[in-house]
């Protein structure tokens, strides 16, 4: 068998293990989860300022939601989808306030985070890395970051505001 043919047969065998497909099923959910907390955050921020932030950071989701579904089911054949609600839910604003929906959209940013880095060191680890993902998967924590800058920032000016922001 000459090397070419030995090349395609070792293409064509390359597949994803049952760990990869999961964890990228997770990081699917994840950020479905995400979008829907920052959105349900911009429904609850009734002042102006953090209404308009919570907008451009569910904005910002929807792009990460689409690219990582088509890319998951391409990749994967997944025709099934992990719980997304039961992520959203899990990061829900602890109480009625403006603080509160801030942590709650920097929480779940954060976890987000954490949870690029186990997919993105997982799949780099079994060989199941396709280019294509590695700049996906880089990019959308890239927006991440900026988010979480962004949310730090409201969260600090908050604090050293002088009226406590409360809703209703
Ligand atoms: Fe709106």
């Amino acid at each position: 068998m000459d090397y070419l043919q030995t090349y395609l047969r070792s293409i064509a065998q390359q597949t994803m293990d049952e760990e990869s497909i999961n964890l990228l099923s997770l990081y699917l959910a994840f950020i479905r989860g995400m979008y829907i907390t920052h959105q349900q955050n911009h429904w609850l921020a009734k002042n102006y300022n953090d209404h308009i932030l919570f907008q451009r950071l569910y904005e910002e989701t929807i792009p990460l939601v689409d690219g990582t579904a088509e890319r998951v089911i391409g990749l994967c054949q997944v025709d099934s989808f992990k719980d997304f609600q039961s992520i959203a839910s899990k990061f829900a604003p602890k109480e009625k306030s403006i603080l509160s929906l801030l942590e709650s959209s920097l929480e779940i940013e954060r976890a987000f985070q954490k949870l690029s880095k186990k997919v993105y060191d997982t799949l780099k680890e079994k060989d199941t890395m396709t280019l294509g993902l590695d700049d996906l998967i880089m990019s959308q924590s890239s927006v991440g970051e900026s988010h979480i800058y962004l949310l730090q920032q409201a969260i600090s000016e908050y604090k050293t505001g002088p009226v406590e922001k409360v809703i209703e």
